[in-house]
């Protein structure tokens, strides 16, 4: 692995080989602390961002490594004065030892990637990919589901500007008779291109437009945020929420999943039941991040 940036490039192997370390590292911090010891980070965000940016970070100095960062790549960088994404990141390639990119356009990463003198991490492609999101999101459902291979998955909310979700079902189709139901309004339905890919591969994918149809015994369900800020109208979209009353649809099998940050579109009335795993699966980032990092830029040992 050199650049991460889009889920095509992951076989399962990779996932597992992935999710061993991240449980190696979780169990044996001590081991890696000097993996990332003489190596500096770029991390430049030109989208918001707390998670995704604040894990990597915190990834890099557990490793013992070093960071540079532009948190607000948009308004404090050189692009103010008109500089391209791929000048910017022939400058920053010659600083450090990896980039860990957000950018708005979906072609960032790969433009990125292809002038790059060190490896790029894609940390959201506008509303094409968030691979590294997608493999904390699988390795959540691992740690609760111990596999992958013939789970029920939802995926609800903004299935058509959510880059997590693009990201995810890729991740899904890598597995075993796995049924993906994707519940959305119209608008916001899953864009063609992803419903082809699972097709292709073999996935049963099932759109949705109401709670109703989704099963009592569904395995995960995986909401998102209404990614308003990518709509180019003033479309306004009625949201599904997830409320007590809702999670009584479900068995105490189902755990509930957000990539995290929720508006309102789960009530936090929620957040003690223990089945919502959203706080789980965002502390589950910084290992996978760790595991992700140490594999590209680590020293082996
Ligand atoms: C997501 C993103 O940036 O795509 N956030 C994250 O990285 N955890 C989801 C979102 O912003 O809604």
């Amino acid at each position: 692995m050199y650049h991460i940036l889009s889920c095509d490039q992951f076989a399962r192997d990779d996932l597992e080989r992935i999710f061993k370390l991240t449980d190696d590292i979780r169990t044996n911090p001590e081991r890696f602390t000097t993996s990332l010891q003489g190596k500096l980070v770029a991390t430049v965000f030109y989208e918001p961002s707390t998670r995704t940016r604040l894990s990597f970070e915190a990834a890099v100095l557990r490793l013992g490594g070093k960071i540079i960062s532009t948190e607000n790549a948009k308004e404090m960088s050189s692009v103010i004065k008109g500089e391209s994404l791929f000048d910017t990141i022939r400058v920053i390639g010659g600083y450090c030892d990896a980039i860990v990119l957000r950018h708005p356009e979906r072609q960032s990463a790969a433009d990125a990637a292809s002038v790059a003198r060190v490896p790029i991490i894609n940390a959201g492609s506008g509303s094409g990919e968030h691979p590294t999101q997608a493999l904390l999101d699988v390795y959540t459902v691992y740690k609760y589901k111990k596999t992958l291979d013939g789970l029920s998955i939802a995926v609800m909310g903004d299935l058509l500007f959510g880059r997590t979700v693009h990201s995810l079902v890729k991740l899904l189709a890598l597995y075993k008779d796995v049924t993906i139901y994707g519940l959305s309004r119209d608008v916001l339905a899953l864009p063609e291109e992803y419903v082809v890919y699972l097709e292709e591969r073999g996935v049963r994918y099932i759109p949705c437009r109401s709670f109703e149809e989704l099963p009592y015994d569904l395995d995960v369900l995986y909401h998102t945020r209404t990614q308003t800020e990518r709509f180019h109208t003033d479309l306004q979209v009625e949201e599904f929420i997830i409320d007590p009353e809702v999670m009584k649809r479900f068995s105490d099998r189902t755990i509930l999943l957000h990539p995290l940050p929720r508006r309102h579109e789960i009530s936090p009335a929620v957040d003690t039941d223990s089945r919502a795993a959203y706080f789980a699966q965002s502390h589950n980032g910084m290992y996978v991040r760790m595991s992700l990092l140490h594999s590209i830029i680590g020293t082996s040992f």
